[in-house]
């Protein structure tokens, strides 16, 4: 197929080229014939003709004078001549200088007539410099197809040879070797270059997705197996004949706190798998609405939402913002003994959701890295988690056009938050309520 294509590309280019070349030598000798004498060769030649029958009318009785005609005509004019009577019979050949050879094919027939009108002999033209026969013709008009040929048909090589190694490497990548790459050689072009480092960039960006998703599948089920050991291990104990009613109870409740862990990592993943498809929903928003859910949707106390009285508007996923807030909180839970506020605020053109804790603070060490994936603290290492609570965050935030951060309060505390472009839509708002 990758043949077929390159080749079919090589002969349109090759015909393209040719029909320039021919059509431009075309309209070359047309406009040189035009410029030119009118009639051609054709008419020079009938004109010699005409030349030659006079001048040898008049010396045709006289031998030497006629003789010397011959010598003249094919010393200056390079000629082969001969002459015949009018039976045809030779009568003096008088070759070329230089050549000594007998006419052969006569690029010129001219007969010559006495004064009564009557046929007296012919002279014959042959050979010379000036001749130009239809043998020649055709010779050059050869040499000419053929230079058009090779000339065309290189051009179409050079032309054609970047797109057969592009066409290459986008198969290969189609294959799955995504570590192939473009690389032009001397043949190459600006638009190639730049078709090249597109294709390039492109093998190169699905080459990290699919190693960061290959990574997170590996995270992910590794991060699966352990809650559902442990679940399974609950049951079992829970089925088991002696098992107490407390202890069944406290199996159940152990059993829906590894659920819940469950359910939040495929939440998680959903959210990033959303991020990955940018399948984002932007609807007009109140964010202290969206803290309040988040807060209550954690379990927590609404009242520890401290937001305007006169509400901040924006756009975004509603969905995704709260999977965004749902994570501070789980982290200021688990790694910072409890939420201390959610406060939300608006500066400038963004809104602000800030998560507030009672913990021991982020080490300082820790901070660069807080957002990465799979990155986990002192404060997590033991715990259950994968380490991309934070990294969602950040995606939530980029795809909202804003940005995180994390500090620590000189009181106490971390807090850890992000922001969202805040481009307020009083119509989306209107729309969404209405
Ligand atoms: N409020 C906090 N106080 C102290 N350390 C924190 C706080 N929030 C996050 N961290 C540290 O940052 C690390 C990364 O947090 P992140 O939410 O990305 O992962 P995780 O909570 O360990 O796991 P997951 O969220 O995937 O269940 C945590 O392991 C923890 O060490
Ligand atoms: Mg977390």
């Amino acid at each position: 197929m990758q043949w077929f294509v390159a080749a079919r590309l090589r002969r349109r280019l090759f015909f393209v080229f040719a029909a320039v070349i021919v059509a431009t030598a075309m309209v070359a000798s047309g406009v040189t014939a035009l410029l030119g004498e009118p009639g051609g060769w054709r008419a020079q030649q009938s004109r010699v003709r005409q030349f030659v029958s006079s001048r040898f009318a008049d010396a045709w009785t006289d031998p030497p004078a006629r003789a010397r005609l011959a010598a003249d005509i094919a010393r200056d004019l390079r000629f082969g001549v001969e002459l015949r009577d009018a039976r045809g019979g030779v009568l003096l050949e008088q070759p070329p200088p230089g050549v000594v050879a007998r006419c052969g094919r006569p690029w010129l027939r001219a007969p010559v007539r006495d004064a009564a009108g009557a046929l007296a002999g012919e002279v014959l033209l042959c050979g010379g410099p000036a001749h130009w026969g239809p043998g020649r013709t055709g010779m050059l008009v050869f040499a000419v197809l053929f230079v058009v040929w090779r000339m065309a048909g290189g051009i179409a090589r050079r032309m054609a040879r970047p797109f057969d190694d592009l066409v290459a490497v986008v198969r290969d990548l189609g294959e799955g070797r995504l570590d192939r790459r473009v690389r032009l050689g001397r043949h190459r072009s600006d638009e190639m270059e730049l078709l090249a480092r597109v294709i390039n960039d492109m093998a190169g960006r699905i080459e990290t997705q699919l190693a960061a998703q290959r990574e997170l599948l590996a995270a992910v089920s590794h991060e699966l197996r352990s809650p559902l050991a442990r679940v399974r291990f609950l049951l079992e104990a829970a089925g088991d004949e002696g098992a107490t009613a407390a202890s069944r109870a406290e199996a159940i409740t152990d059993v829906e706190g590894e659920l819940g862990g469950i359910d939040a990592l495929v939440g998680d993943l959903l959210a990033g798998s959303r991020l990955d498809f940018n399948a984002v929903r932007r609807v007009g928003l109140e964010a202290g609405d969206v803290a309040r859910r988040a807060v209550a949707h954690a379990g927590l106390d609404v009242g520890c939402v401290d937001t305007p009285a006169e509400g901040i508007r924006f756009d975004g996923d509603a969905t995704l913002l709260g999977t965004a807030l749902a994570n501070l909180l789980a982290n200021a839970t688990r790694h910072g003994d409890g939420v201390r506020a959610v406060r939300v605020t608006q500066r400038g053109a963004v809104v602000r959701f800030d998560v507030e804790d009672r913990g021991p603070g982020i080490p300082d060490d820790e901070r660069p890295r807080l957002f990465d994936p799979f990155f986990r603290g002192a404060r997590g290492a033991s715990g259950q988690g994968a380490g991309l609570g934070l990294a969602l965050v950040r995606r939530i935030a980029e795809a909202h056009g804003g940005g995180v951060w994390a500090e620590n309060i000189p009181e106490g505390g971390a807090r850890v938050g992000f922001s969202a472009a805040c481009a307020p839509s009083a119509g989306a708002v209107a729309s969404e309520r209405a």
